[in-house]
C-alpha cells in the first residue's frame, strides 16, 4: 500500500476511535443523567402527592384518610406529563390516578424492601387498556412512615419510558451529526497532513535518485526540526562525504594514470639510448674509438634505470608503511658534516660552498640511514640548483623536538613549482634536468620519510633568490619508541 494511504488510514483510525470512545462515554453519561433527573422528579411528585392527598392523624402520623379529589387541580399537569400514581394504604386500600389505571401489585419481596425504608426504582411493561398497547414504564415506589416508624403508606408514581427515550434519542441524534462532521474534517485534515508528509519524503527520494545517477551536488533544504528534517540533514552529510570519496577516487585515478605515464616516459629515455647503442653495435655503425664511450653510456643509463626502479620501490615501501625505523638520538652536526664531505666534490664542480652552522649538542630522534637519505637528497638538490653559491645547514633543539633548515641561494622556485614539489616525477624545469638524468623522485621520497618519522617538512622559495627547506622532527616519546 502506498505510504500516502497508510498515513491517511493511520490518521483516520486514530481520529475515529477517539471520537467513538468519547461518543460512547458521552451517551452513557447523558443516559445516566437523564434517568437520574427522571427518578428525581418522580420522587418529588410522590412527595407532593403524599402531602396533598393523604390526611394524617395529628399525633401518631397514621393515615386518617386519602382525598384524591384534592388533586383535581394538578390533574391536567399530570396528564400532560403522562404520569400516573397509586397510593397504597396499610388497610389494603389503593387509590389510583387516573382511575382507569390498574395499579401494579406490589410483591412480597418489594414490601419487605419498602418496610426497610428503601425507595424502589423499576421499569415495567404495562398494557394500556384503551388501545391494548404495551409500553415500558419507569415506576417508583416510595414508602412513608408514622412517628413510631411503622410503614403507613406507599406512593407509586410512574411515567412512560418514552419520555426518557425521546431525550436520549435527541442527544444521540445530535451526537451522530457531530460525529459525521468530525469524520468529514478528519478526512480532509488527514488528506492534507499525509500529502505534506509524503511530499517531504518524495523530495528525499528524488535527491537519492540523483545521487545514484552520480550527481553528488544535490543538497536538501534544511527542513523542520523533526525526524524527516534530521534525515535530510543526514542525507546532506552522506552526499557530502560521498562527493569527497568520489573526488578522492578520481584524484587517485588521475595520479595513477600520471604515474604510469611518467614512469613509462622516464624509462623510455634510457631504454631508447641503450637500444640505439645496441643496434649501432650490431650493425657495426659505431666507430671503434667511440665504442668504449658507448658502453659507458649504456652503463650509466642502466644504472639510471636501476635507480628509478629502486626509488619507486622505496617510495612505495615507505608510503605503505612497509619500512621499519630503527630510531635513536643522532648528533645532527656529525651527520651533516659527513654528508657535506661526501657531496664536497659535487659542490666544488658547481662552485658551491656547503656550511654546517649549528651547535655540537643538536640531537635528532630518527633512523640514521633514513635521516642521511633525507638530508642527502635535500643538500644534493641545493647543489644541483645553485651555482657559485652556498648551501647552509642549520639545526636547533626545540621544546618538542628538533628543527632543521637547509637553505641555498640558487635558482629558487615559483609558488606553483613549490606546490608540486612533493609529487612523484615532478621536475620544475625538466629541460634543464633532462640533461642531468634526474628522475624527480627525490623530494617525494623525502616527504614520505619525514612523515613516517612523525615530522613535518616545508619549503620556502623565491625564484633567483634561493630555497629553504624547514624540517621538524618530534622528540622521543614512549609511543614513538614502540
Ligand atoms: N633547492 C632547490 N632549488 C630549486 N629547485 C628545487 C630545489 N629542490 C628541488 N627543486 C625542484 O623540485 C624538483 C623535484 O625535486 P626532486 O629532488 O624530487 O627531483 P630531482 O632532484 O629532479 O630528481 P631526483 O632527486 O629524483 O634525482 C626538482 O626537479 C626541482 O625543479
Ligand atoms: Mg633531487
Amino acid at each position: 500500500m502506498k505510504l500516502f494511504f497508510q498515513q491517511m488510514m493511520a490518521f483516520l483510525i486514530v481520529t475515529l476511535s477517539t471520537l467513538l470512545i468519547i461518543g460512547l462515554v458521552f451517551i452513557q453519561f447523558t443516559t445516566d443523567s437523564v434517568y437520574r433527573n427522571k427518578w428525581h422528579s418522580l420522587q418529588e411528585y410522590a412527595d407532593s402527592i403524599f402531602q396533598q392527598s393523604v390526611v394524617l392523624e395529628n399525633e401518631s402520623a397514621d393515615v386518617k384518610e386519602v382525598q384524591v379529589n384534592q388533586l383535581q387541580g394538578i390533574e391536567k399537569l399530570l396528564e400532560n406529563q403522562h404520569i400516573h400514581f397509586t397510593i397504597y394504604t396499610m388497610d389494603g386500600n389503593t387509590v389510583s390516578y387516573p382511575t382507569r389505571n390498574t395499579s401494579p401489585k406490589i410483591s412480597k419481596k418489594q414490601w419487605e424492601s419498602l418496610q426497610k425504608g428503601e425507595t424502589l426504582k423499576l421499569r415495567s411493561n404495562v398494557t394500556l387498556q384503551d388501545n391494548k398497547r404495551s409500553i415500558t414504564m419507569t415506576e417508583m415506589y416510595k414508602p412513608y412512615f408514622n412517628r413510631e416508624g411503622e410503614l403507613v403508606c406507599v406512593v407509586s408514581v410512574g411515567s412512560p419510558l418514552s419520555n426518557v427515550q425521546a431525550d436520549i434519542q435527541k442527544v444521540q441524534k445530535n451526537l451522530l451529526m457531530t460525529f459525521g462532521f468530525a469524520i468529514f474534517v478528519a478526512i480532509i485534515a488527514s488528506y492534507f497532513l499525509s500529502r505534506y508528509l509524503v511530499q517531504r519524503i518524495q523530495k528525499i527520494r528524488e535527491a537519492a535518485h540523483k545521487v545514484t545517477e552520480g550527481d553528488f551536488n544535490v543538497k536538501l533544504a534544511p527542513g523542520r526540526n523533526d525526524e524527516i528534517g534530521e534525515l535530510s540533514a543526514d542525507f546532506n552529510i552522506m552526499t557530502a562525504s560521498l562527493k569527497e570519496s568520489n573526488d578522492e577516487i578520481k584524484r587517485q585515478e588521475e595520479r595513477r594514470r600520471a604515474f604510469m605515464a611518467d614512469a613509462a616516459h622516464e624509462m623510455r629515455t634510457p631504454l631508447t639510448t641503450i637500444n640505439g647503442i645496441l643496434e649501432g653495435l650490431e650493425y657495426d655503425a659505431i666507430p671503434e674509438e667511440d665504442k668504449e664511450e658507448s658502453v659507458h653510456l649504456m652503463q650509466r643509463e642502466t644504472k639510471r634505470l636501476i635507480r628509478l626502479v629502486n626509488d619507486n620501490l622505496d617510495f612505495e615501501r615507505i608510503r605503505t608503511n612497509k619500512i621499519s625505523l630503527n630510531r635513536h638520538q643522532i648528533n645532527l652536526k656529525q651527520v651533516a658534516q659527513r654528508i657535506a664531505k661526501q657531496l664536497g666534490k659535487k659542490a666544488r664542480l658547481e662552485n658551491d660552498v656547503i656550511k654546517v652552522d649549528m651547535g655540537n649538542d643538536v640531537m635528532v630522534y630518527a633512523d640514521t640511514d633514513r635521516l642521511v637519505q633525507i638530508l642527502f637528497n635535500i643538500i644534493q638538490n641545493g647543489i644541483q640548483f645553485t651555482q657559485n653559491g652556498h648551501i647552509v645547514i642549520r639545526g636547533q633543539n626545540v621544546s618538542d623536538g628538533t628543527d632543521i633548515q637547509i637553505s641555498d641561494n640558487g635558482i629558487g622556485m615559483t609558488a606553483d613549482q613549490v606546490k608540486n614539489i612533493w609529487e612523484r616525477y615532478y621536475k620544475a624545469d625538466s629541460s634543464r634536468i633532462q640533461t642531468k638524468g634526474e628522475s624527480g623522485l627525490g623530494m617525494s621520497i623525502v616527504h614520505e620519510l619525514v612523515q613516517v618519522h612523525g615530522g613535518k617538512i616545508d619549503v620556502v622559495s623565491s625564484p633567483e633568490k634561493g630555497t629553504t627547506f624547514k624540517l621538524h622532527f618530534p622528540k622521543q616519546t614512549k609511543k614513538l619508541d614502540g
